[in-house]
């Protein structure tokens, strides 16, 4: 039977990650995945997600199920992280999912069975996976200009006039912040003007938020969510705890549900559940209950708080270093967006070739649209980046 199963494309991104692997070069340098990395290049564990995983194993008395939706605890304390004080938390419905992924696939699922024929509008670019699942899922997808390849900033008019092809019943999926794989990121206006659009055109908004402490902080990260929540009927929000907390292999997310009152929140919140329970039945609990205990613990909450705004100034740092390094070496201001872009990845603007170029000629690894992960240089890193990418014509 299984003859008849056709091969499937390989995920690019995760095909990079096994290449740069394989490659014995030492000087070698790993742009790819977004997982973040310090100087020396490891991905730490981070201090208060270890004293939590100590505290939960000498506390931890049984690994029955949880409910459906997970732990409670978890969810409340993400809905707060997320949304903070925009809609009150009883007009959020919340399941923990495996990772932002398993969000990003249940809230599509949740949309496709409101509305078969609801298309998903995306940016172009977007994440690679959001595009694959919706393929899988055989969903409409209608792409709207978001990235400008002439200033490496958003083609914010672009968007806008796609976007008045929205109609009742569409959803449009955005990027909370450290839009994945451009970095160039609405303004809150931007926002704003988003939110009239859609409740003009009787669309739903989708927010997909991977890097929320990343990019300006904690609460400037979400403050298009926190407007989107406030503003629209309905808005679904697929949160990761896999960057921001550093917990990527324990697949660690929520799914949200915003509505305007308690009947349709109660309808919300069985919708999640049944998804969980025909998908994988419960949700992993071992990272939710470790985030659960680290937000919900004063000093714990404070420690991962400065370790994570202590990874955003390192990443803000080796941006600036970048783009000081290049105006240097190119004699010019034309990389001057990457001081600008937010969060884990700006895009270069290479052609595949010189991205190709990079590397084979130079042991550097981006993805082929030449979006590259920051947090894989380090001050030492940089020049020798700078370097290869003035060499290669870019
Ligand atoms: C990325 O975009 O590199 C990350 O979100 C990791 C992944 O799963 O693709």
């Amino acid at each position: 039977m299984f003859e008849t199963l056709k091969e499937q494309p390989a995920d690019k991104i995760l095909m990079l990650m096994q290449a740069y692997r394989e490659d014995p070069r030492e000087q070698k340098i790993d742009l790819g995945v977004g997982v973040y990395k310090d100087a020396s290049g490891n991905t730490p564990v981070m201090r208060a997600i270890k004293a939590a995983e100590k505290q939960l194993w000498e506390r931890e008395t049984t690994k029955t199920y949880t409910g459906l939706a997970g732990d409670p605890v978890f969810a409340d304390a993400m809905v707060d992280l997320v949304l903070g004080d925009a809609v009150p938390r009883e007009n959020v419905a919340a399941a923990a999912t495996p990772g932002g992924t398993g969000a990003v696939r249940q809230g599509f699922d949740m949309i496709r069975m409101a509305n078969r024929k609801a298309r998903i509008f995306v940016s172009d670019p977007t994440w690679p996976n959001h595009l694959s699942i919706l393929k899988h899922m055989d969903m409409e997808v209608v792409t709207y200009r978001y990235f400008d390849a002439e200033t490496r900033g958003v083609d914010f008019v672009g968007m806008i006039a796609d976007l008045h092809q929205v109609l009742p019943g569409d959803v449009v999926l955005l990027h909370g912040c450290c839009h994945n794989p451009t970095g160039a990121n609405l303004n809150i206006s931007q926002w704003k003007a988003v939110a009239d659009l859609l409740l003009e055109k009787e669309g739903t908004p989708m927010i997909d938020i991977a890097y929320q402490g990343f990019g300006d902080g904690l609460d400037a990260d979400a403050a298009g969510v926190r407007l989107m929540a406030s503003k629209m009927p309905e808005c679904l929000i697929a949160a990761s705890c896999s960057k921001n907390f550093g917990i990527y292999r324990e697949r660690t997310g929520l799914l949200m549900a915003v509505s305007r009152d308690a009947g349709a929140k109660k309808l919300n919140q069985g919708t999640l559940n049944y998804l969980n329970r025909q998908n994988f039945s419960f949700p992993p609990d071992h990272g939710a209950r470790l985030v659960g205990m680290v937000l919900t613990d004063p000093e714990l909450r404070a420690d991962w708080m400065a370790e994570l705004e202590e990874v955003r100034l390192s990443m803000l740092g080796l941006r600036e270093q970048l783009a000081s390094e290049l105006q240097r070496l190119s004699g010019s201001d034309r990389f001057g967006f990457l001081a600008q872009h937010r969060g884990m990845f700006s895009r270069l603007g290479a052609t595949p070739e010189q991205v190709e170029t990079l590397r084979s000629k130079h042991g550097i690894y981006m993805v082929g649209d030449s979006r590259l992960n920051i947090a894989g240089l380090n001050s030492a890193t940089v020049p020798v980046l700078a370097e290869a990418i003035v060499k290669s014509g870019i």
